[in-house]
This record gives C-alpha cells, sequence and structure tokens, in this order.
C-alpha cells in the first residue's frame, strides 16, 4: 500500500483528491505552482472537514488527524519522498509530460505517477517518461469525496502491478476503481456521449424544445437531470470540447458526431449556469422554468381507436380514455369518426400511419414504451387536424399526468434517447473498455443515470432497443444508428445484454 501521496495541482480536483486520501488514513503532501492555491485548498478542506466533524459525521480525534495528515509542500523537492505522485494540474500534454519528467529526476524509482487527466491520452503523457510502466491514469470526478469512482486508466506500456496497486487504494478509500484502457474519453465520457448528443439532434430536427426533451427524459426513463439542465449545468464550453475531441479521436464515427447547434451558443456566451443563461435562463443561481402550457379545454366528440392489441397497453389506455369519457372502440379497422392512436416502436408517425393506411388527419402517435404514469407523449405528424389533436390531448391527460405534444420523429424522444445509450454501452462492451458489470457501475456512479446502459437494455427489452436502432438507421440511412454486434448477437443467441463475450 501507498505511504505518503504527492498531489500537484491544488484545484478543485487536487484538494478533493488529497482530501480522500487523508480521509482515508494515508499522509498526502499538498503542493501547487501558486503556493496561495495550496493554502486556499488547505484552508477549504480544513472548513470542509470541520463541518462534517459538526454533523457528527467525523469524531473530534478523526478530523485532528485527517488535518495532520495533509500538509503542505512548497516545492516539487518537498515530494521526493512519496510513492504515489497524482497530478492535477492544468489540462495541458506538454505542462503535464513536464511535471512528470521532473518528478521522475526526484522520487524513487519505484514511484507511482498518475494523472487526473479527463481527456488526454494516458499514453502520450507517459511517453515522456523514462519509465512509462509506472504511469497510469487515475481520473476523479467532481467533487472528489462525494463521487465514489475513479476511473484507473491502463496506459499501453503501464505495468499491470500498478493499476492493481491504485485499484486497491481507491476501495480502501471507499471509491469504485473502473479500471479501463487508454482509450477516448476513458470509460465514462465515452458512455455519456449518448445523451447530450442525441437530446441535441433531437432539438436540431424541430422535434421538441429543450424544456420538452428534460420533462419527458426525467419523467419517462428516471434520469435525475434532463440533458439541457446538464448541459447548462456542466457549461456547454465544457461539455463541447470533451464532444469535438471524443468525435475526433474516433476518427469522425457519425455515433459521436457533435451539433452544429452549439457554435452560436458559446459565442453568443450561452454557456449555461456559468454565463447566467445556457438552455436556461437563471436568476440568483436558478432556472427560471416557464409553467407547463395548460390548452384550453374543449369537448371530446369523437371515439379512439388504438393500434395495439397488447392487452397492458389497451387497459391503460382504456382506463385514461373513460377517465376522459370517451370510447375506446374494439376491433378493426377504425369507424369514420375516430381519432386512430398508433404506437410505433422506432417508426415515426408518418411511416406507422402510412403502414396501417390510417385517416391522416385524423391520426397521430403515443408513445407506450418508455413512461405512461408520469407523463405520456403524443405525437403529431404535418396531416393531423387541429381539433383531434387538441380532443386527444385533453383525453389523454384526463387523470392528471401531463401531456407533452411533439413533432414527428423516429422513437419519439424517449426511446431515441435509450437505444442511443444501450447500443453506445454495447459497443463499450464489445471493444472491452470495460466488462458489462463495471461499464453499468461506472455509469450509475459517475453520471447517476438511474441504470447503467446495458441495464437499460435489460429493462426495456433488448430486442425492443435493437428494432428502434433498425428502425432509426432505417429511416436515416446513417451509420449513427447502426447497430452494435454485441447487441445484434445477444438478441439473436436470447441472451441477457450483460452476457460477457468469453
Ligand atoms: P484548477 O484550475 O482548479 O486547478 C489546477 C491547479 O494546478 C491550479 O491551482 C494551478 O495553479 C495548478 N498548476 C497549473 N500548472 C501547474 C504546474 N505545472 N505545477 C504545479 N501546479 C500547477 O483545475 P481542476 O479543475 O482541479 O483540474 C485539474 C486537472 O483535473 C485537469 O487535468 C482537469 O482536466 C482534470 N479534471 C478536472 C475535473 C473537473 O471537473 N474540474 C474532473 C476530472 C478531471
Amino acid at each position: 500500500m501507498f505511504k505518503r501521496i504527492g498531489v500537484i495541482g491544488s484545484g478543485a480536483m487536487g484538494r478533493g483528491i488529497a482530501q480522500l486520501f487523508a480521509t482515508a488514513g494515508v499522509e498526502v503532501l499538498l503542493h501547487d505552482s501558486r503556493s496561495e492555491a495550496i493554502d486556499q485548498a488547505l484552508a477549504y478542506n480544513r472548513d470542509t472537514l470541520e463541518r462534517a466533524a459538526a454533523k457528527g459525521k467525523l469524531s473530534p480525534e478523526q478530523l485532528d488527524a485527517t488535518l495532520a495528515r495533509m500538509r503542505p509542500a512548497e516545492t516539487l523537492a518537498a515530494l521526493a519522498d512519496c510513492d504515489l505522485l497524482i497530478e492535477a494540474i492544468v489540462e495541458n500534454l506538454e505542462a503535464k509530460q513536464a511535471l512528470f519528467r521532473a518528478l521522475e529526476e526526484l522520487v524513487a524509482v519505484d514511484a507511482v505517477l498518475a494523472t487526473n487527466t479527463s481527456s488526454l491520452s494516458v499514453t502520450r503523457i507517459a511517453s515522456g517518461c523514462r519509465h512509462p510502466e509506472r504511469v497510469a491514469g487515475f481520473h476523479f470526478f467532481n467533487p472528489v469525496p462525494l463521487m465514489k469512482i475513479v476511473e484507473v486508466v491502463r496506459g499501453e506500456r503501464t505495468a499491470p502491478a500498478v493499476i492493481q496497486r491504485l485499484a486497491a487504494l481507491a476501495e480502501q478509500a471507499g471509491h469504485f476503481p473502473a479500471t479501463t484502457p487508454d482509450t477516448p474519453g476513458f470509460l465514462v465520457n465515452h458512455a455519456g456521449r449518448a445523451y447530450g448528443t442525441e437530446a441535441l439532434r433531437i432539438l436540431a430536427e424541430g422535434v421538441a424544445s429543450p424544456v420538452q426533451i428534460d420533462r419527458i427524459l426525467r419523467d419517462s426513463l428516471g434520469f435525475r437531470m434532463g440533458p439541457f439542465e446538464l448541459l447548462d449545468l456542466i457549461g456547454l464550453d465544457v461539455t463541447q470540447a470533451v464532444m469535438e475531441s471524443v468525435y475526433q479521436q474516433f476518427y469522425q464515427d457519425p455515433r459521436y458526431t457533435p451539433s452544429y447547434l452549439v457554435a452560436p451558443r458559446l459565442a453568443a456566451g450561452l454557456l449555461g449556469r456559468k454565463s447566467g443563461e445556457g438552455f436556461y435562463r437563471y436568476v440568483d443561481g436558478q432556472a427560471q422554468h416557464e409553467a407547463e402550457p395548460a390548452p384550453a379545454p374543449v369537448a371530446i366528440e369523437r371515439p379512439f381507436w388504438l393500434d395495439s392489441r397488447d392487452s397492458a397497453v389497451r387497459e391503460q389506455v382504456a382506463a385514461v380514455l373513460a377517465a376522459a369519457g370517451a370510447v375506446l372502440e374494439e376491433g378493426s379497422p377504425p369507424s369514420a369518426q375516430a381519432i386512430c392512436l398508433v404506437t410505433p416502436l422506432g417508426e415515426d408517425a408518418s411511416s406507422c400511419i402510412a403502414r396501417q393506411q390510417l385517416p391522416v388527419a385524423r391520426s397521430l402517435a403515443l408513445e407506450t414504451l418508455a413512461g405512461f404514469a408520469k407523463r405520456r407523449v403524443l405525437m403529431r405528424q404535418p396531416g393531423l387536424d387541429a381539433q383531434v389533436l387538441a380532443q386527444a390531448r385533453q383525453a389523454l391527460g384526463a387523470d392528471g399526468v401531463p401531456v407533452e405534444v411533439i413533432n414527428d420523429s423516429p422513437g419519439f424522444v424517449a426511446q431515441r434517447v435509450l437505444a442511443g445509450i444501450v447500443n453506445l454501452g454495447c459497443e463499450i462492451a464489445q471493444r472491452r473498455i470495460a466488462s458489462p458489470a463495471v461499464l453499468d457501475r461506472a455509469v450509475q456512479l459517475a453520471l447517476g443515470y438511474p441504470h447503467g446502459p446495458l441495464g437499460f437494455g435489460e429493462l426495456f427489452g433488448a430486442v425492443r432497443v435493437e428494432q428502434i436502432l433498425h428502425e432509426l438507421h432505417e429511416q436515416y440511412q446513417e451509420p449513427r444508428y447502426r447497430v452494435s454486434p454485441w447487441l445484434r448477437r445477444r438478441v439473436q443467441l436470447g441472451l441477457p445484454l450483460t452476457t460477457p463475450e468469453d
């Protein structure tokens, strides 16, 4: 185990890393090229720990011992005795390489050098060292003590023992070590690409507004934050850098294509919370949410017809229509007055209506895969009669559940985003960037998703997810929506998505 850790760079990440390991019982020396940054970091950590002690989360003795384990190192030379050096300096390849070269002159030959880089190649950082086998990535998340995960990144030349020691240290500190090879975005920032980019794509196609997309994904898939709230929280500039970097490093694979909507927003300073306005406006740090539209009530004069033969779906829809005093027709074809509800999986409303030869003015789509309890989603198409839409909207919300009306799109909103997350997770598993279990746990811990990508796939059904992707691929004719071989094979063989390759 490591005896003394040197942390270089005492900003947001460095101070968090120092606090984590000091709390776990390891001696930590904190360095920064600006000595005031060291003092500020130590004062910040003291304040945080004192508040934790005041709440009874740590005894007075533990507080004193933890504070005593964190000390300043005014010079780099003061780190000579450390057996683990973790850098959290500026995100710049040359600066990190220069630091590691300087450290190699100072520390013992078996000391480990770890980098907290979030976007640079660990192998490239190590390539400037005489002993690249002792260099690894140790990628924490902000705020470090609370985000109970760290990516332990294996550079091309990193010795297996170094990875094992870092993983053991992480566990000692109560963090989950997600071991992963040195690939673009590592594990978490790679897996996280599907959520925001697909949401931006849906926005760009005019399917729904940011606030609608956020509401749908929170209520239908259980995300704590919608993608646009998340973009605002992290800062559009920060996310755009990750989106661009992952896209370029994968040689412009269309799966990762960033959105053309972002550059003008950056130029306009719409960065999110930190600039006061992004997809939302912020007053005193609070997002200003407009109230959901409440359309004027209309008389429901028409019966409804539903294309689904699934008895659970029919029961749900019949129950809410009954609450509205409306009738659900049995049998086929629909009567000449009926409002026809179609329930596509992956198809857009237009295709689904045309395929079933339903009356264009009286037909629209209802989302039944992702969420019916907290929010309902109706999808219109260009030929829909406005009165039909008004009646459908009122009837489907008769029990008080909000109804979202969106424009035509293959896979509505939730199906599209769900399929993107699952497919990318499958691709990550296929490329051996993480095992199924590590992937799902890492995504839940680092990104706060209610399920990991493979867990999401199992919950909604891998067969359905594959169908959604198949339809998206058909409609757009873009390799962006190609099905991962991992997903296809497990569907073909009837195996869970979590089944390992060998
Ligand atoms: P920060 O700007 O808060 O802190 C960086 C500190 O490093 C500053 O105090 C600066 O004076 C010091 N520094 C710069 N060059 C130095 C050098 N050559 N020698 C010694 N000290 C030097 O930055 P932050 O956010 O703490 O990020 C640090 C690293 O962690 C970056 O590589 C970043 O990409 C990575 N990271 C950041 C995350 C975040 O959410 N902020 C998450 C995960 C990784």
